[in-house]
């Protein structure tokens, strides 16, 4: 019921906005064509545009659209869709969104160059938003998605890794873009700066649970549901919340991760011993944390009769931890 709401109230929008990414990412060479189309034809959850269109029809008090808005709004789509091909290269993930990696159709070279083909696409259009404010915001992202990749690759199976630095990468990872969306759209409808700021936090926190959810899917969730594999964190050490939280109770778990799974069955005894113990629920609770300090950033006793793209923005939350419902 909840994703239903959420994306039926903006589904027109996102038609629109698939039909014109399908001309944004056109290239000259066939190839970058090809590598760049695969992904965004596959579909996608389209939340991020989701989100730039929800602050939007609020922030513009049910005024139209702009098409600044619906352009920044296909621009954090590229941006999104540019970090997964690259950071399918890096997980060496070979299904993504139901389909082959753009990596194992092509080659890693090919992914490197559609990533960073995508990602300077995006750029130019963010360019022509001809919006300075808007352009500092969004163009950080970019650096922080690198930030967050050479965190992550630098921390492979160490145990030594506190929940701080997890958070502060999945930051760099995810949450950053989502909430320099929210806020970039607040940019767009002219809001004062401390209004702007809270968009971003809002943003923020959406997007640290968003990542934790999605760290205790790859633990919990099956292939058919996510069209991406899943235990593949593990697998490649990288040591997300539900982990982080379960080694502290298991010095077999630890075990098993310091040796970085050097028999074949200690994969599947790890992932047994975090299923058994109480690392996912504390990681969910983690996340509920994050999505209660979202939502208190919203103004408060909203319904969908007052306003149907606040209430929308609210409901995000439930539909995040939905997925693991
Ligand atoms: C996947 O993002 C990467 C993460 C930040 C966890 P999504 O789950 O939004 O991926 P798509 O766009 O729906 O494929
Ligand atoms: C988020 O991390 C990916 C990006 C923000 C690029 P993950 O590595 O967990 O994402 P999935 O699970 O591959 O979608
Ligand atoms: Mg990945
Ligand atoms: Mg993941």
């Amino acid at each position: 019921m909840v994703p239903q709401y959420i994306f039926s109230i903006v589904e027109d929008d996102l038609n629109i906005l698939n039909k014109n990414l399908q001309s944004m990412v056109g290239a000259r060479h066939p190839i970058l064509n090809a590598a760049s189309e695969h992904l965004f034809s596959a579909g996608g959850k389209r939340l991020r545009p989701a989100l730039v269109i929800l602050v939007a029809g609020y922030t513009l008090k049910n005024q139209t659209i702009t098409p600044e808005h619906r352009r920044l709004a296909e621009i954090t789509e590229i941006i999104h869709t540019a970090s997964l091909v690259h950071d399918d290269v890096i997980d060496e993930c070979i299904t993504r969104r139901g389909v082959t990696t753009v990596h194992s159709m092509f080659n890693n070279k090919v992914a490197v160059l559609a990533g960073d083909f995508l990602f300077a696409q995006s750029s130019w259009y963010l360019a022509n938003l001809n919006n300075l404010n808007v352009v500092k915001t969004i163009s950080k992202v970019i650096t922080d998605f690198a930030e967050g990749e050479v965190r992550q690759g630098l921390v492979q199976f160490d145990l030594s890794i506190s929940m701080n630095e997890y958070t502060e990468k999945s930051f760099y990872k995810t949450a950053s873009l989502i909430a320099a969306s929210c806020q970039g759209s607040s940019m767009l409808s002219q809001l004062d700066k401390d209004l702007q700021d809270r968009y971003y936090l809002y943003g923020k926190h959406i997007g640290l649970a968003f990542q934790i959810i999605d760290d205790i899917l790859d633990i919990v969730g099956s292939k058919k549901n996510l069209g991406k594999p899943v235990g593949s964190d593990l697998k490649n050490g990288n040591l997300t919340a539900p982990v982080l939280f379960a080694i502290n109770d298991s010095p077999q778990l630890q075990e098993y991760i310091e040796h970085e799974f050097e028999n074949e069955v200690d994969i599947s005894e790890a992932l047994n011993i975090i299923c058994r113990g109480q690392g996912l629920k504390k990681a969910k609770d983690l996340a509920e944390e994050h999505i209660q300090t979202a939502l208190n950033i919203l103004p408060s006793s909203v319904s969908s009769s007052n306003d149907k793209h606040l209430y929308a923005l609210v409901l995000v939350g439930q539909y995040i931890l939905q997925q693991i419902n």
